[in-house]
């Protein structure tokens, strides 16, 4: 049997230590060591985008990654933005825009939203659309969710 390895992560502000095994994929050990459900599972092959975390700074699809290689990186998902004001404009212009339904997709759009507001708060229409790409939601089409995101920047401008 394959012997665990400690990694140590900081999640949400909090520094967590861990045993995880070599082929453990980050978005299991987010989800089932640390509790962090927001992180969904979806194709598990890079595609859907569900499994979107901040990761040192940059959005990155937590499935493509071994916690192993993990080790000493930053970790922010949506249970650790609930409280920003940021996240305030995000609910109010989702809620605006009816930019869910079934909710799979909208903690990924949600910190989609949080990344542009804090890294390219003057992202042009192209620029959202093409960062929405990397995300699927197969319920709402995506101009309610492309506009909610847009309303969510001009909102940091007022
Ligand atoms: S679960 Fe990671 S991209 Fe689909
Ligand atoms: S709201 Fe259902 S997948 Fe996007």
């Amino acid at each position: 049997m394959e012997k665990e390895i400690r990694i140590r992560l900081k999640v949400n502000g909090r520094q967590k230590e861990i045993q995880v095994m070599p082929n453990e994929r980050l978005v299991d050990t987010l989800r089932e060591k640390l509790g962090l459900k927001s992180v969904k599972m979806g194709c598990l092959t890079g595609e859907c985008g569900t499994c979107t975390i901040i990761y040192d700074g940059q959005l990155v699809k937590s499935c493509l990654i071994l916690s192993a290689e993990a080790d000493g990186k930053e970790i922010t998902t949506v249970e650790g933005i609930a409280k920003t004001e940021e996240m305030e404009k995000i609910k109010r212009t989702f809620a605006a825009n009816n930019a869910f339904q079934c909710g799979f997709c909208t903690p990924a759009f949600t910190l989609l939203a949080y990344w542009l507001m804090k890294n390219k708060p003057e992202a042009t229409n192209e620029e959202i659309e093409e960062a929405s790409n990397s995300i699927l939601c197969r319920c709402t089409g995506y101009i309610q969710i492309i506009q909610a995101i847009r309303e969510a920047l001009s909102l940091l401008r007022k």
